[in-house]
């Protein structure tokens, strides 16, 4: 189905226009096609999963906070707010994290518990009280799935499959005896679970030979309890490391359900990346051109998998990815705290769709990360939150959750920067349990609106309804003092005749539309 988004878009933009139809506007104006018969992919609501790390103020600061007692209570306001997302699971405690984390030091009673530093983010010291408990229950709140990545880099085989016993045993065993003494006599079915973290780097600067037997050695002593049986994830390649995908699917494909990829956008270097909020079209430019470029890993990845697992039981995770800025002035360089623009959620919603349109490999991803750490769906003081754009982009997709993806197929039209240009629009379709059809696309050009006619084939519409995330400067962002400066608005730039839609996007714009 990728080979034929692709074949048609070229076909497309090679035909004489005469040959596109009546319904064509003019040369370089976006033309989609929506197969609204023809889906036969599920969008998993797994793309738009959560990753929040022991760094900065995600967990201690983020979800956790002081209770003015001495204590620590959950943030309500963050949970009530990550809820309206629909978040499918968190990815937790890490990250590089992962690899440092003994999780017997977070159990128990609060004050037993020893402190730790945290040597990988900000060399500051944790006192533990936000452990495997208060991360199962924070799942519980949010309704989302757990996610567990095990230390592989400095821990070991037992205290790993301790951690799995911990959690998933249903009673009678060691560690399903200790987890009833702190409270918990049930079971939590904890299925999702990483093996280590980037094991090519932070997590032990493993070759991908080394790491595929390490894995296979962990993943034995990880078994079935009860009815939970593990989803493992292995890590997987960082950005275009395709040899590091080769070895893993050859010598451990078949131990694995999922391959955690890393991709983030990075508009300068990564000692001097760029501010989030003070930036020229030039870096905006290219903060969409590398992030698009997702879309041409994800395909190499997924070629190399197809040749192991043609029938796509392994997973391609998207396990980090997202904007990465310089961090605040002011603000601890370890915390990765950065604030959140139009430009940001332009990143997310074009990489969201690529997803959308790569489900039947990529059919899990976890933005990086959820709270006040890099591209964050939440900025908190104390419970005081701050929706970012990324958020709205976020809550805009969840039509897309489980949905069936439509085919589509895509003439972008050109935003042209300089002598560079990359398409101008991005688009993806979903038909969901309801029967109703959900579009989404964005406009990544910051000047000129497009105009995207849109054939809607295969299927009978009667109306159109959208809503739409833009702001009048590229640099627009939601603050404490200016929280809705930048949020989603109800759409009329759409007009329906027949099966084709007009659909005008203004400038750096993000439209999602419901069909029915
Ligand atoms: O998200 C921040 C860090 O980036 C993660 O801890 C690590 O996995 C990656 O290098």
């Amino acid at each position: 189905m990728i080979e034929r988004i692709w074949a048609v878009m070229v076909a497309l933009s090679s035909l004489p226009l005469a040959s596109l139809g009546a319904q064509q506007a003019s040369a370089g104006q976006p033309h989609l096609i929506v197969n609204a018969d023809q889906g036969t992919t599920t969008i998993s609501r797994d793309i738009y999963g959560q990753f929040s790390e022991h760094l900065g103020h995600d967990i201690y600061g983020g979800y956790w906070i002081k209770d003015g007692h001495g204590g620590w209570r959950y943030n309500e306001a963050a949970i009530d707010a990550l809820k309206k997302l629909e978040v499918p699971f968190v990815r937790w405690p890490g990250g590089c994290f992962a690899d440092y984390y003994h999780w017997q030091d977070g159990i128990g009673p609060r004050g037993e518990r020893p402190t730790m530093v945290n040597t990988v983010w900000g060399g500051v010291t944790e006192d533990n009280s936000f452990g495997t408990d208060e991360y199962l229950e924070l799942m519980r709140r949010l309704g989302a799935s757990p996610f567990i990545v095990g230390n592989v880099g400095s821990g070991t085989v037992k205290e790993m499959s301790d951690w799995w016993e911990y959690v998933n045993h249903p009673g009678g065993s060691p560690m399903s005896d200790l987890r009833a003494k702190n409270g918990h006599p049930d079971a939590y079915n904890v299925r999702l679970w990483g093996v280590g973290n980037e094991s090519w780097g932070c997590g032990g600067n493993m070759t991908p030979e080394y790491y595929a037997d390490e894995f296979k050695r962990y993943a034995t002593f990880l078994r079935a309890y009860g009815r939970t049986q593990p989803y493992l994830i292995a890590s997987g390649p960082n950005v275009d490391d395709y040899n590091w995908t080769d070895v893993m699917m050859r010598d451990a494909g078949q131990m694995m359900r999922a391959l955690d990829f890393h991709y983030y956008t990075v508009v300068g270097t990564w000692q001097h990346k760029g501010s989030a909020t003070s930036f020229t079209e030039g870096e905006w430019f290219t903060a969409l051109q590398k992030a698009i470029h997702i879309r041409e890993l994800i395909e190499r990845h997924s070629t190399i998998m197809d040749r192991y697992d043609p029938d796509k039981r392994v997973a391609l995770f998207v396990g980090e990815w997202g904007m990465w800025h310089d961090v605040e002035p002011g603000t601890n360089p370890g915390f990765l705290y950065q604030q959140n623009t139009m430009r940001d959620a332009l990143v997310a919603s074009a990489s969201l769709d690529i997803f959308n349109n790569h489900a039947d490999r990529v059919r899990m991803a976890s933005i990086a990360q959820t709270i006040n750490v890099l591209q964050s769906m939440l900025l908190t003081h104390g419970d005081t939150i701050v929706e970012t754009p990324t958020y709205w982009v976020f809550q805009m997709y969840t039509v897309h959750h489980d949905a069936t993806l439509l085919p589509i197929s895509l003439d972008a039209g050109r935003y042209t920067y300089g002598d560079q240009s990359i398409p101008a629009v991005s688009a993806s379709a979903s038909r969901d349990s309801l029967g109703v059809t959900h579009i989404t696309m964005s406009n990544l050009d910051p000047n000129q609106a497009h105009t995207v006619t849109t054939d809607i084939r295969g299927e009978p519409v009667s109306s159109v309804s959208g809503r739409i995330l833009t702001a009048a400067t590229m640099q627009a962002h939601n603050t404490f003092d200016n929280p809705h400066a930048v949020e989603p608005k109800s759409f009329d730039g759409a007009r329906l005749s027949g099966r084709t839609l007009t659909v005008q996007l203004p400038p750096k714009s993000i439209v999602v539309l419901t069909l029915k």
